[in-house]
C-alpha cells in the first residue's frame, strides 16, 4: 500500500509467464499493434504513435526528452517535487539549456505562473510532471495546451503517478509528449514505459531521424542534430513499431505482454469507472486517516486520487511504524524523499490495490501499530471513517 511499485494484478502476473515469440513473429506484431490500440484508450488520444519503451518509467522520460531536445535547445521545468527535479536532470544531461521555476512540496503552479515563465523563458519544450508521487498533488495541466500552441512551444507531461487513477485526456489537453509506467494504477511491474506522441512531436522527431549503420538504406541519411542517445532513439522506435518494422531493439517481450495486459484490464472495467474506483478508494483513506485523528500534508484542492501523505505524529519513528506494519500485517506504506523525509508517510490505493478490503485492512493495522507507538489515534476511527463513507457513496458492491 505504499506509492508504488503495488501488487501487481494477478491477470498481468499470468500474462507475463506466457512462452516467448519471436519478435517478427505475426502473433508478436499483431500484440504490437493491439498494444497501439489499446494505449490508445489509455491515454485517450488518436496519435498514432502510441507504444511502449522498454525500461522503467524514467527510461520514458529519457526518450521523450532526449528526442524531443538537441543540445542548446530550451527547455522550461516547473519542479513541485522530486520528479521535477528529476526532469530537470534528464533535460540537463541531454545538453538543453533548462529554466525552472520552483514551488514548495505540496503546491502546485498557477497557469498564470507557468504563462509568465513560457513568455520569459521562450523555450522549445514544457516538462512537466502531473501527478508528482513525492508530494501526492498533481500539476492542473488545463490551459497549458493552448498557451504551448500559442508560443509554439512542445508540451510534455509525465503521468507515471497519475495515469488511471485521475482524470487525464492526452487529446483534450492539447499535450505532444506523454510517458507512464506500470507500476502505479495500471497494476503492473515497473519495467515498461506506455509513452504517446503528437504529430507534432513525431515531426520534431522525425527531422533527427539517424539510422544505425546495418540496418540503414541507402537513402537514410545522418542528420545533424542526431538524437543523443541511441536505445531511446525514438525516431527509430518509431520505426520499429511502425510499418517498417526496423530491427532497432529486440522487443521486451514479456513486458509487453504486462503492459497489454494491464491496458486490456483498463479497457475493460473502463477509464472513467476505473478513475471513480481509485476516487472512491483514495477518498475511504484519506477519510480513515483523518478519522484515526492522523494530519495530512499537501494542498487538499490538488491531491491525487490515489495516494496520501501522512504525517507522522510527534515522538514517533516513521520507519519503526513502517516496519512493523510489513512485519506483523504483512503490509507495506511509503517512506518519502528529501524535505519530507522522516515527516509523512505514503499511503497508496493504486492499481490492484484500489480496493475496499485492502483499505480497511490497512486503516486497522495503522491504528494497532501507531498505538503500541503511543500515539493518540482514535479507536476505531480510522474503519470507522472509511466504513461510512462506502456506506454513504454505495460502493459496497466495488
Ligand atoms: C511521477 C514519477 N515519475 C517518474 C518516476 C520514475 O519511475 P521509475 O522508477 O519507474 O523509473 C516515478 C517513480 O515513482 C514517478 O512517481
Amino acid at each position: 500500500m505504499g506509492p508504488g511499485p503495488i501488487n501487481a494484478d494477478p491477470r498481468v502476473l499470468r500474462a507475463m509467464s506466457a512462452q516467448l515469440v519471436g519478435q517478427y513473429d505475426p502473433a508478436m506484431t499483431a500484440y504490437m499493434n493491439e498494444t497501439m490500440a489499446l494505449y490508445r484508450q489509455v491515454f485517450k488520444t488518436a496519435n498514432e504513435q502510441t507504444l511502449l519503451i522498454d525500461g522503467t518509467s524514467r527510461a520514458g522520460i529519457e526518450a521523450a526528452i532526449v528526442s524531443l531536445v538537441a543540445p542548446g535547445d530550451r527547455v522550461l521545468v516547473p519542479i513541485f517535487g522530486r520528479f521535477g527535479h528529476l526532469l530537470r536532470e534528464i533535460a540537463e544531461r541531454a545538453g538543453a539549456e533548462v529554466h525552472v521555476i520552483e514551488r514548495e512540496w505540496g503546491t502546485v503552479f498557477t497557469e498564470a505562473e507557468i504563462a509568465t515563465a513560457l513568455e520569459t523563458v521562450k523555450p522549445k519544450l514544457l516538462a512537466v510532471v502531473h501527478g508528482d508521487t513525492s508530494t501526492t498533488v498533481a500539476q492542473p495541466l488545463e490551459g497549458l495546451g493552448e498557451l504551448c500552441a500559442t508560443h509554439g512551444v512542445l508540451l510534455y507531461t509525465d503521468v507515471t503517478a497519475s495515469l488511471a487513477g485521475n482524470p487525464f485526456d492526452t487529446d483534450a489537453l492539447g499535450l505532444d509528449a506523454v510517458t507512464a509506467g506500470l507500476q502505479k494504477c495500471l497494476g503492473g511491474p515497473s519495467g515498461s514505459a506506455p509513452a504517446t506522441f503528437s504529430p507534432r512531436a513525431v515531426e520534431v522527431i522525425k527531422s533527427r531521424k539517424s539510422i544505425e549503420a546495418g540496418i540503414a538504406g541507402s537513402a537514410d541519411e545522418i542528420h545533424a542534430t542526431r538524437i543523443r542517445s541511441n536505445y531511446l532513439d525514438l525516431a527509430m522506435i518509431f520505426d520499429y513499431w511502425g510499418e517498417k518494422r526496423l530491427n532497432h531493439h529486440t522487443e521486451a517481450t514479456t513486458m509487453l505482454y504486462g503492459a497489454r495486459e494491464c491496458a486490456r484490464i483498463l479497457v475493460e472495467e473502463g477509464l472513467d469507472a476505473a478513475i471513480e474506483r481509485h476516487r472512491l478508494h483514495g477518498a475511504a483513506m484519506l477519510a480513515g486517516v483523518q478519522g484515526l485523528g492522523l494530519e495530512v500534508f499537501g494542498d487538499p484542492a490538488v491531491k491525487m486520487n490515489n495516494v496520501v501523505a501522512v504525517r507522522i505524529p510527534e515522538g514517533v519513528t516513521g520507519d519503526a511504524v513502517r516496519g512493523e506494519m510489513l512485519e506483523d500485517f504483512g503490509i507495506e506504506i511509503g517512506t518519502s524523499f528529501g524535505p519530507l523525509h522522516g515527516k509523512v508517510w505514503r499511503i497508496g490505493t493504486m492499481g490492484y490495490n484500489a480496493r475496499k478490503d485492502a483499505v480497511l485492512t490497512t486503516l486497522a493495522s495503522l491504528e494497532q501499530v501507531l498505538r503500541r507507538h503511543g500515539a493518540p489515534v482514535t479507536a476505531g476511527g480510522g474503519v470507522g471513517a472509511a466504513y461510512d463513507l462506502y456506506a454513504d457513496q454505495g460502493a459496497g458492491a466495488l
